[in-house]
């Protein structure tokens, strides 16, 4: 198991009760991207007041953090410039995009990006998960017993609780199944709706951790299709 699983589990099991989102899926969001980044967790306090500044803050914090994180940014992408690693900040400093190199400004868009794109919405997602099985202790000991299936359950979790939604703004006039949209309308797409249509899904209101059908569209679908929706196989240092 990895040190930081290691230290939020240890942390956890010594104490008889957590708040998962403050004391587990907040932290740990922060540390999948320094990990990803090859860095070590040891800034990783600093990066999560932030990150937790820049979503929630208000104005005055919400501009500093943004500063902050920039800076740290740019450092990093400095730094894999002068010397590359086998990380993700590497993979971007070095990407091309239609035979060109990404300038810095990309570079930091980017960056910041992955990191607040995967934060809220791992979070969130980890407390939901937590909360079913908390409701659920028959899941939990079944998991337990057969941790192979953990990757299917995971996998129906997203289904049921699809945190993000995906807003378009109409390009132009149109009607869709009788529902006029005007240019500039914004268009909200419910992904925990389109997750749940009994077309689709066989008793889509049934949490069901064995399903097999995952053509869900938590992760969205098309040319935006979530980044981190191939996540799960990255491996901390
Ligand atoms: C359970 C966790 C997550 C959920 C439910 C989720 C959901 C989504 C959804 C629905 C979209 C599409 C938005 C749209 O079409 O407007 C999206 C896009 C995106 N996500 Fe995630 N996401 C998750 C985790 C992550 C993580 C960990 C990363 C970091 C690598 C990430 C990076 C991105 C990026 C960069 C985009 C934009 C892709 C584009 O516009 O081309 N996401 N995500």
């Amino acid at each position: 198991m990895d040190v930081q699983e290691t230290t939020a589990s240890d942390l956890i099991a010594r104490s008889t009760r957590c708040d998962v989102l403050k004391d587990f899926a907040l932290p740990f969001t922060v540390k999948v991207y320094l990990g990803s980044m090859g860095l070590s967790n040891s800034g990783s306090d600093e990066l999560i007041g932030w990150v937790s500044d820049l979503l929630h803050g208000n104005d005055v914090k919400r501009t500093e953090a943004a500063q902050s994180i920039v800076s740290f940014i740019g450092e990093l992408a400095a730094s894999r410039r002068k010397q590359s690693a086998a990380d993700s900040m590497t993979y971007i400093v070095q990407a091309q995009v239609q035979g060109r190199c990404v300038t810095d400004e990309e570079v930091r868009g980017i960056g910041v990006l992955f990191l607040i794109a995967g934060r809220d919405t791992v979070a969130a997602a980890l407390g939901f998960d937590m909360a079913n099985l908390a409701r659920n202790p028959e899941d939990q000991e079944s998991l337990r017993r057969e941790p192979t299936r953990i990757a299917t359950a995971v996998e129906e979790l997203l289904r049921a609780y699809s945190t993000v939604q995906i807003i378009r703004v109409a390009t132009k006039d149109v009607d869709f199944e009788g529902v006029s949209m005007l240019k500039g309308d914004f268009v909200s797409c419910a992904t925990m709706i389109a997750n749940c249509d009994p077309a689709e899904f066989m008793c889509p209101d049934t949490i069901d951790l064995a399903r097999q059908d995952h053509r869900y569209i938590a992760f969205g679908y098309g040319p935006h299709l979530c980044l981190g929706a191939n996540l799960p196989g990255v491996r901390l240092p």
